[in-house]
């Protein structure tokens, strides 16, 4: 279908990621990942064992050649060429938790920070410039203004990490560190192997994060305002992992080996696969699952392959999940029809058009017949479907969102776009361009029809407040969680459409040929851009407390959240998690629910995971699966709520844990909000505190008549000051 392939190509420009499948190498041998766990203690030669396991697996004379990569800085494992019965034969060594294929992933302001209550003035902790950011993406192009390291002291003290330094890229105060990875070798012609950003996502996502404050960031003017990350002052370390042609498991633990050991405080990582994996088959997961060991929160982008549910990829446990949401500042483009009439479409359009009026043409009308092409093609714009002499100065309609380098190439001034697609968010052309709905299209195609000069003009982009936000964008992935359907997830929410921030100076807005515009920020949407927001509010929280535990942090972030409208999200928490971050709140949150690295070892029992496998992932051999710590999903100290049956009514009991980090001497009272069809008894009702640090306990019952899709209520902890909301969902996605 002309229009699925066109909105793939377009997706591309977003930047979303999938999982395709392993590369294929010479002589039947395929590149796989060798995990074995936490990272072995004492002065054992970690490569020596690897190399002596390949030995075994595939002969001495092919071992040194088959090796890739060795991860031993934060945990264990090997990467390697192997074939198929090798493969077998590393996968039931002694100390293999799993073998798996390379597998390859690809691509998932001014205002929005102010829209979420973050304004410019927010209060700051000096310690926020001892927080070390590690931005796991396509690089970064240094000399932005984001990352101007002007008034920045040296790193800090706990940076263990490098810079790699050429004659094309040096580090500053602020970027202060940066890698590339690439295991085989073949970094792509199109690409600098360096970790300079050609691609222009990873620019963006670190300014998000940590950019410093850019007066008059913009868009050719669109977008303009103050730019900056959550934590202006922090410091940023790249990894870059992705390439032109994807991001690689291999690199990504290689990464997050290095990152770990590096020191940052928090790993930002808005790339993911496009189906779920088990959590030790996915290299997202394990190396979330370490830097949670090392104190470390990984925060994730929930994936663009909204809105079917459980289309989430990135959903451990030990990281944060991201949704995407917009803010109330919508871009918008009309176009002017010769009849004066004015329809609204969305597209960010930074071209200003110099004549009043362009001739109108539909492309079913102007197929190159020539090249064997009807209407039923040149309607959608295909590849060379349209005749070059009728379209070379027009503006064409066509029936569907493309991305522009047909009508381009045929010399077509701009193009209307129209269909039924959502227009929540706005794409980038190469060319004038708005997005209408079908309606408006008609309309435009009636006119095109009663007119015997039809004329129309394309208008620059401008702002409009959209009412409605905030809602979760269309294509950002949703719950429940495909592999334990009673954690909820997504986590959270934050603003991740139309996004300005930094970009690379080495591409241009859209990336496509024929596209001069080289800009030095740049609007993009996709889960892509709400994973950095999230970082950046994660990153403030821990500059305020900076012995914070990655659960705690993540729990702050999830119980301050503003809850979101289940009348704009349809799916509820599948869309948002537990709602909007609000970064000011969640430095203060009053009560947390940490997690120990013990406590995610009791659900992984209770999940199936036995011993053997338990003291590989953790490198601790007193941990073990018994009876005794056999935990229940439900008992999981989560943030958060979730009951799951196929149908029928079920009763769940969740046992909780929370820590006063508010005021010494504070109560506080349950609050439950449910709808009939759920019911949701807290005991006790009321938690004394006494202390700092003091932990209580409770429970809560739910029953459920469970729904066709999802039921929500609400469990809100408050002593007048802080009010810790978690959600309560029951869904029959069991
Ligand atoms: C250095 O970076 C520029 C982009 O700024 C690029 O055009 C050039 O090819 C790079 N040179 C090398 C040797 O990588
Ligand atoms: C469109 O017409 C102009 C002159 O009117 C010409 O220079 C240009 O090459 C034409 N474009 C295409 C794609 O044929
Ligand atoms: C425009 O006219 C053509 C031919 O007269 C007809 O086939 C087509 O349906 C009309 N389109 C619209 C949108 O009315
Ligand atoms: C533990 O689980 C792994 C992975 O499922 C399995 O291969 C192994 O045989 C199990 N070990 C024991 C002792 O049950
Ligand atoms: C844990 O036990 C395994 C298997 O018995 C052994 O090889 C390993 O050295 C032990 N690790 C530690 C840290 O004691
Ligand atoms: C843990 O509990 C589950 C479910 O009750 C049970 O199937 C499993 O055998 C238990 N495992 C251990 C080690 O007790």
């Amino acid at each position: 279908m002309a229009n699925s392939i066109s909105l793939t190509c377009l997706l591309l420009v977003v930047t979303l990621f999938f999982r395709c499948d392993a590369e294929a190498v010479d002589d039947n041998r395929k590149v796989y990942i060798v995990y074995m766990g936490d990272r072995p203690k004492g002065d054992f030669s970690v490569s020596s064992r690897h190399s002596s396991m390949l030995q075994e697996a595939v002969g001495s004379k092919r071992a040194s050649d088959s090796l890739l990569y060795t991860y031993k800085r934060s945990f264990n494992g090997f990467v390697a060429k192997l074939t198929e019965e090798e493969k077998e034969r590393l996968a039931s060594m002694d100390g293999v938790v799993s073998v798996f294929p390379n597998g390859k992933r690809e691509l998932h302001t001014t205002r929005s920070w102010d829209f979420v209550g973050f304004p410019q003035n927010a209060p700051r902790k000096a310690a926020e410039s001892d927080i070390i950011v590690g931005m796991l993406d396509t690089g970064v192009w240094p000399e932005s203004k984001s990352f101007d390291d002007t008034g920045f002291g040296p790193a800090p003290s706990k940076w263990k990490g490098t810079c790699e330094t050429s004659k094309n890229f040096t580090c500053n105060n602020k970027i202060i560190g940066a890698k590339h990875y690439r295991a085989d070798g073949q970094v792509p012609d199109v690409d600098i192997p360096s970790p300079r950003d050609s691609e222009g996502h990873g620019s963006h996502t670190a300014s998000t994060a940590a950019g410093r404050l850019v007066s008059k960031a913009s868009l050719f003017d669109l977008g303009s305002g103050t730019g900056r990350g959550g934590v202006p002052s922090a410091r940023i370390a790249v990894y870059k992992i992705c390439w032109s042609d994807g991001c690689y498991d291999s690199d990504i633990l290689a990464a997050f080996d290095d990152a770990i050991a590096d020191g940052v405080d928090i790993i930002s990582l808005s790339i993911g696969g496009s189906f779920p994996l088990n959590y030790f088959e996915d290299t997202i997961a394990i190396g979330a699952f370490h830097s949670m060991k090392h104190g470390i929160l990984t925060s994730n982008s929930a994936g663009n392959s909204g809105p079917g549910a459980s289309s989430i990829t990135n959903f451990s446990p030990w990281s944060l999940s991201v949704a995407g949401s917009v803010t109330d500042r919508k871009f918008v483009t009309n176009v002017l029809l010769g009849n004066k009439n004015v329809y609204q479409g969305v597209s960010v359009n930074t071209f200003q058009l110099h004549d009043e009026l362009y001739p109108l043409v539909y492309g079913a009308d102007v197929p190159n017949v020539a090249a064997g092409f009807d209407s039923s093609d040149s309607r959608y714009c295909i590849y060379n479907s349209l005749d070059v002499t009728k379209v070379n100065g027009t503006i064409v309609v066509c029936d569907n969102l493309n991305d522009g380098t047909t009508t381009l190439d045929a010399g077509a001034t701009g193009t209307i776009m129209q269909d039924g697609g959502n227009k929540d968010f706005a794409f980038s052309f190469p060319l004038p361009v708005s997005y209408l709905s079908t309606r408006d299209g008609t309309t435009i195609l009636n006119y095109i029809n009663s007119t015997s000069e039809p004329t129309a003009v394309i208008q620059k982009s401008t702002t409009i407040v959209d009412k409605a936000a905030p809602y979760v964008a269309s294509f950002s992935s949703r719950g429940p969680n495909p592999i334990t359907a009673d954690i909820l997830k997504p986590d959270i929410s934050a603003p991740g459409i139309d996004i300005v921030a930094a970009w690379s100076e080495a591409t241009t807005v859209t990336g496509d040929e024929g596209d001069t515009r080289v800009v030095p920020y740049n609007i993009i949407s996709g889960t892509s851009m709400s994973c950095p927001h999230a970082t950046g509010a994660a990153a403030y929280v821990k500059s305020f407390n900076p012995t914070w535990s990655p659960a705690v942090i993540k729990s702050a972030l999830m119980t301050t959240a503003t809850p979101m409208s289940t009348k704009t999200n349809i799916d509820a928490e599948f869309a948002y998690g537990s709602g909007q971050i609000n970064p000011i709140k969640a430095a203060a949150p009053g009560l947390v629910y940490d997690i120990t690295e013990a406590d995610f070892v009791s659900f992984l029992c209770g999940q199936g995971y036995n011993t053997t496998t338990l003291r590989r992932i953790t490198g601790d051999n007193s941990s073990s699966c018994t009876k005794a710590n056999n935990a229940t999903v439900w008992d999981l100290n989560y943030p958060s709520f979730a009951v799951s049956a196929k149908s029928g009514q079920v009763t769940r009991v969740f046992h909780r844990t929370v820590t006063n980090v508010g005021s010494p001497v504070s109560t506080y009272k349950a609050t439950v909000t449910a709808p009939p069809q759920l019911s949701i008894q807290v005991n006790p009702i009321t938690l004394s505190f006494k202390s700092l640090g003091q932990k209580l306990s409770f429970s809560v019952t739910v029953t459920a008549e469970i729904p066709q899709t999802i039921i929500s209520g609400s469990l809100v902890w408050d002593d007048g000051v802080h009010q810790v909301r978690s959600p309560v969902v029951a869904h029959s996605y069991a």
